[in-house]
């Protein structure tokens, strides 16, 4: 389907969603149309409102560290407004930062240039940004599950379908059948969503897999959207980046790959991302970024020049700690009967299967109202997710420690129940 047909499609299931809950006279009560009503709740947010007013919940519900930003960032950042950054800049970004991000990729991936870097108001703006660019109402998207629920929502207000290939659990962890997301990659679909390392899961996608997936998407024309926001949170082969596309593909195909500084640089409250796509759609990514935010802060993005230039070590760092965390918290939890977990390749949450789980959300709830522990249930992320629950180690081990008690006392009082 062409993007003008998908706009009409669009404004047609705009009416009779108009129509649908108001009725003809627009007499019943105002709501929104029907694709946005339909869209999923956050779960996450359901427990943690279930741990309001519980004196010293532990949340590990989040996907973020407990440090702050570290001090050359925020003092570049203070020092930018100082300066008077308070402007509006150019849509795809200021040119210092386009250029330094595109050193940084370079270097981690192979010649990119300034003209193949847009910067966003972080990455799940550049989700949606990469999505509007080539997603309209009816078109087939494929995404693999179980996955941050945003991707997999961020289509369907676009009105497109969403048909997931699930990765499955068992010895090695969480992995993939190649061949089942080979076959749903359809000539009819539009887009592919891929989250390598993965939320929530860890998993990463292995280069020979990126290879077979891209070569398809090839074949059948489907945009492929790379969210590699956690590339640099990877445990592989003493490797500091996890495998990318976009260390296979041209920069003249139909290949977006999402990024942000959140998690390298621990900047989530920032709001700075960025996106490498080919310069041909710069020109209307730019329009794009004009009708959601028109720019990214100023202050903001000359503070990201600092985390590109001055970072590395401390990106290093960040990694070191957390891989050591990840190992800390798999072998306390391989301690308790009833938690069955693996160490992942990536990303900063274990994904687990938890005794008593398979309704995880009514479970999590119980968790933090009866012990304070704060985990984010399996299903938020997808029906696939039942049964396990997720949980953030981007913290010191005192606290990791003192949720694994939590956790063990939880399960033992239920079992003597
Ligand atoms: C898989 C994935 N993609 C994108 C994001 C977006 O992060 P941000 O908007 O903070 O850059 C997140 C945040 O947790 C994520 O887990």
């Amino acid at each position: 389907m062409s993007e003008s047909e998908g706009a009409v499609i669009s404004e047609l299931g705009t009416l009779a969603g108009r129509a649908s809950t108001e009725g003809a006279s627009g007499a019943r009560s105002p709501s929104a149309r029907d694709a946005v009503r339909a869209l999923r709740p956050s779960q996450i947010r359901e427990v943690a409102n279930a741990g309001f007013g519980v004196p010293d919940v532990l949340p590990f519900w989040f996907g973020e560290s407990d440090q702050v930003t570290p001090q050359f960032i925020r003092d570049a950042a203070s020092q930018a407004l100082a300066d008077g950054a308070t402007f509006y800049t150019h849509n795809l970004g200021i040119a210092p930062l386009r250029e330094a991000l595109a050193g940084y990729v370079s270097r981690l991936h192979g010649d990119t240039r300034p003209a193949e870097i847009a910067v966003t108001s972080a990455g799940v703006n550049a989700l949606m940004l990469a999505a509007q660019l080539v997603v309209g109402a009816g078109d087939r998207v494929v995404a693999v599950t179980p996955l941050w629920p945003n991707l997999v929502e961020i289509p369907k207000i676009l009105g497109a379908t969403v048909e997931t290939v699930s990765l499955t659990y068992g010895e090695d962890g969480w992995v993939l059948d190649l061949d089942r997301l080979l076959a749903a990659l359809t000539p009819g679909t539009r887009m592919l969503m891929i989250n390598s390392p993965n939320n929530p899961t860890g998993w990463v996608m292995t280069r020979e897999q990126q290879q077979a997936v891209l070569d398809r998407c090839r074949q059948n024309g489907i945009w492929l959207i790379a969210d590699e926001v956690y590339e640099r949170l990877y445990y592989g082969d003493d490797a500091t980046v996890a495998p990318s596309f976009l260390d296979l593909a041209t920069r003249n195909e139909r290949v977006i790959a999402v990024n942000s500084f959140s998690k390298a640089w621990l900047m989530t409250g920032w709001r700075l991302g960025w996106i490498v796509a080919p310069e041909g759609v710069m020109e209307d990514l730019g329009k794009l970024v004009e009708y959601n935010t028109s720019c990214a802060p100023s202050f903001v993005q000359l503070a990201g020049i600092a985390a590109v230039r001055d970072g590395e070590q401390f990106t290093q760092s960040v990694v070191a700690g957390l891989r050591a965390s990840r190992d800390y918290l798999v072998t306390a939890l391989q301690g308790i009967p009833g938690v069955d977990v693996r160490a992942p390749l990536g990303s900063m949450y274990l994904f687990f299967k938890l005794q008593g789980a398979d309704r995880s959300l009514e479970l999590c709830k119980t968790l933090v109202r009866e012990s304070g522990l704060g985990l984010a249930p399996g299903s938020a992320f997808g029906p696939e997710g039942e049964g396990y629950v997720r949980w953030c180690y981007a913290c010191d081990t005192g606290r990791l420690d003192a949720g694994v008690a939590r956790l063990r006392q939880f399960l033992e009082t239920r079992a003597g129940l």
